[in-house]
């Protein structure tokens, strides 16, 4: 399971994605990586980035040295995030003795300005049509688009690209998690956290589908964008020889784990509650002692707006 939606949560989301930001950096399939650079264009790009969040991956992408100059556009459906982002991304900066200051509508960090923008994406899409907006030469999603409607969606999306601009869509959840050791509810468990996800409403929406990474291969091809690389991202998560798990990855499978309690907390008919229980207790005392690894199937991809 993957990209957990805020609607039933009991932790702290903004560590989640922080937590999450070492494991996706492992998970990050470096050939659709090296596709995109290929792709970019020269210059300083306009980049817009939706469900972005803490705005982790423009941190990323600045020390990966893939965007450096230009704007970038941070775009969610949370405020409290937006507003979080600010801290987070003058902290990343002030560690790496970057200079950052902060605007009326986001903050410049070194040479890119970076602009937060509130707004759910469904209405946002709905807006831009038509509209004289400025388009983007690069749409990023990360962990993002197994959380909407995909072919509702994607039109929208690649319109917001000048003509050939690009796309990266990364760590799209396909169906296939793993929890080991092996635990005779395993099956289950997943079987019904996923109907769940094919079935949740956010904003008023569909949101989500727990196959999105391999419908996007179609899906793509069907919006006239069709992938130019593609690659698996998947989210290993283990201790190391310590039993300790690095940076605070114990947090980020910790908030794994409560997703998939509150998915299913009130699915009596899917899952009997002392299964539930049982999988749970097992699990978390398997991640508090070292010995639980966590793997989640995802795939990334990079392409080209049609035209
Ligand atoms: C799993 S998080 C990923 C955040 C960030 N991209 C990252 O990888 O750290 C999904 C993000 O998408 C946002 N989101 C979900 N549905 C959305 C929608 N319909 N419109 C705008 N943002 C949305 C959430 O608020 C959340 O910040």
């Amino acid at each position: 399971m993957t990209d957990l939606d805020e609607g039933s949560m009991t932790f702290d989301y903004a560590r989640y994605l922080a937590a999450k930001t070492t494991v996706d950096d492992r998970a990050l399939n470096r050939h659709v990586l090296a596709g995109l650079r290929r792709l970019m264009p020269a210059g300083t790009p306009r980049v817009l980035e939706v469900g972005a969040g803490l705005g982790t991956m423009v941190a990323r992408l600045m020390d990966w040295g893939a965007v450096g100059a230009g704007e970038y556009i941070l775009l969610d459906a949370d405020r409290q995030l937006l507003d979080d982002s600010r801290r987070w991304l003058r902290d990343w900066a002030a560690a790496r003795g970057l200079r950052s200051d902060l605007r009326p509508d986001g903050l410049q960090v070194g040479d890119l300005r970076v602009r937060l923008v509130h707004a759910e994406l469904g209405e946002y899409l709905e807006a831009a049509q038509g509209a004289q907006g400025e388009p983007a030469d690069l749409v990023i999603a990360n962990a993002v688009l197994d959380l909407v409607d995909v072919p509702a969606v994607l039109p929208g999306l690649l319109r917001l690209l000048i003509p050939g601009g690009v796309y990266w869509f990364t760590i799209n959840y396909d169906g296939e998690s793993i929890f080991a050791p092996a635990h005779p509810h395993d099956d289950l468990v997943m079987r019904a956290y996923h109907r769940d996800m094919d079935e949740r409403v956010r904003y008023g929406r569909p949101a989500g589908e727990s196959r999105t990474g391999r419908r996007l291969f179609h899906h793509l091809r069907d919006a006239g964008a069709p992938a130019l690389a593609a690659g698996s991202s998947d989210w290993v998560v283990s201790a190391g020889p310590d039993g300790n798990y690095p940076d605070d990855e114990a947090y980020f499978v910790r908030c794994i784990l409560s997703t998939i309690q509150n998915a299913l907390r009130s699915r009596e008919d899917r899952v009997k509650p002392a299964d539930l229980a049982d999988w749970l207790a097992v699990r978390a005392r398997q991640l508090a002692a070292g010995e639980l690894v966590y793997i989640a199937h995802q795939l990334d991809f990079a392409g080209r707006s049609p035209g």
